[in-house]
């Protein structure tokens, strides 16, 4: 079990690690409203919608050798976090380079790197179902966060013939190449030996056990009730994966894990988690708390807006 060392301590000693990518849907500004929410002790942490790890990052120094597990279903993404951890001086070469093209003439760097190397890159290791994380080499891990740091909105999106074709974004001065940080996440991976897995979300309900701590931070589910919202989303992740994730989240609260869910307030998750809810029966909370939305490219339209925080850990506040 992991003691109980909330703020001071684990805050501290971290104080420098922070994610190495953007990730859309990051949970940096939530952090704090999350922290109420970590549970006083626990014992393998799974973070099964990894993204960029904020929540991990933050509670690295409370985790133990052994018991941690990320996973997330983005395989280039998983790729890209298996080389840090595994070749860390390697990727860190490969990103200097990079960085150095970069500075000198931006546009037509960005769009060789992606279109004449890191794609073509990527077809050699793709199998019928995409690219396989395990195969992905320091090489493209170097590209993979170079595109992430340049790329528009930080955004990974794939054209229907399987290509990134994500354009350059406006930054004026990108930070390509934090060196310190990246050596620093490498370290944390090994020292934790942290399990690093291309998986979906639906897999943690085998690996978790009891008093296991479980943190889910799918794709939001849309606030608006249009025809996307029961078929598809962008994210690809809609309706019925919803459901799946309430049954997930069900099954593992049965088995007395912690665990803590961010989503909307769509009223397909209220009606999942509210009132009169399965959820409710089990002692799990939804949470209306206020978070700032930093999606909209327009930033007079970034306001503030609520979420849920779902979960059967009391908090520290209520
Ligand atoms: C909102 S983001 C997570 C952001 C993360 N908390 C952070 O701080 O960066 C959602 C993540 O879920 C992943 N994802 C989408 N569908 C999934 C699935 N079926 N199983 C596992 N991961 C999935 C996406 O690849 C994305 O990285």
């Amino acid at each position: 079990m992991t003691s109980d060392s909330h703020d001071g301590d684990h805050r501290a000693c971290n104080r420098a690690l922070r994610p190495f990518l953007k990730w859309a849907g990051g949970k940096r500004q939530l952090l704090p409203v999350l922290r109420e929410f970590y549970p006083e002790s626990f014992g393998k942490y799974h973070e099964p919608f990894l993204g960029s790890g904020a929540v991990f990052f933050d509670l690295a120094g409370r985790l133990t050798n052994g018991r941690v597990r990320l996973t997330d279903v983005n395989a280039d993404l998983i790729g890209c976090w298996l080389r840090l951890r595994d070749s860390p001086d390697a990727v860190i070469a490969g990103l200097r380079k990079l960085a150095t093209g970069y500075h000198k003439s931006p546009n037509e760097h960005f769009y060789r790197v992606r279109n004449d190397e890191f794609n073509p890159a990527r077809s050699e290791i793709m199998n019928g179902n995409g690219v396989r994380a395990e195969a992905y080499t320091s090489d493209l891990a170097a590209m993979f966060i170079y595109l992430n740091r340049t790329g528009y909105n930080g955004l990974f999106r794939l054209n229907s013939t399987g290509q990134f074709n994500v354009p350059r974004g406006r930054y004026r001065n990108p930070r390509i190449c934090d060196e310190g940080n990246l050596q620093r996440v490498s370290s944390i991976l090994c020292e934790l030996s942290v399990e690093i897995e291309h998986a979906s979300f639906d897999a943690v309900l085998q690996s978790a056990s009891t008093s296991d701590f479980i943190y889910f931070d799918p794709p939001y589910a849309p606030l608006s009730t249009t025809a996307q919202f029961t078929t598809y989303t962008a994210g690809g992740f809609g309706a019925e994966d919803q459901r799946e994730l309430q049954r997930i989240v069900l099954g593992l609260v049965s088995k007395g894990c912690h665990v803590v869910l961010s989503n909307s307030t769509a009223p397909q998750i209220t009606a999942l988690y509210g009132d009169n809810s399965e959820a409710q029966k089990l002692n799990i909370k939804a949470h209306t708390v206020p978070a700032r939305r930093a999606i909209n490219s327009n930033a007079s339209r970034r306001g503030h807006v609520n979420e849920y925080i779902i979960t059967n850990v009391r908090g520290r506040t209520g």
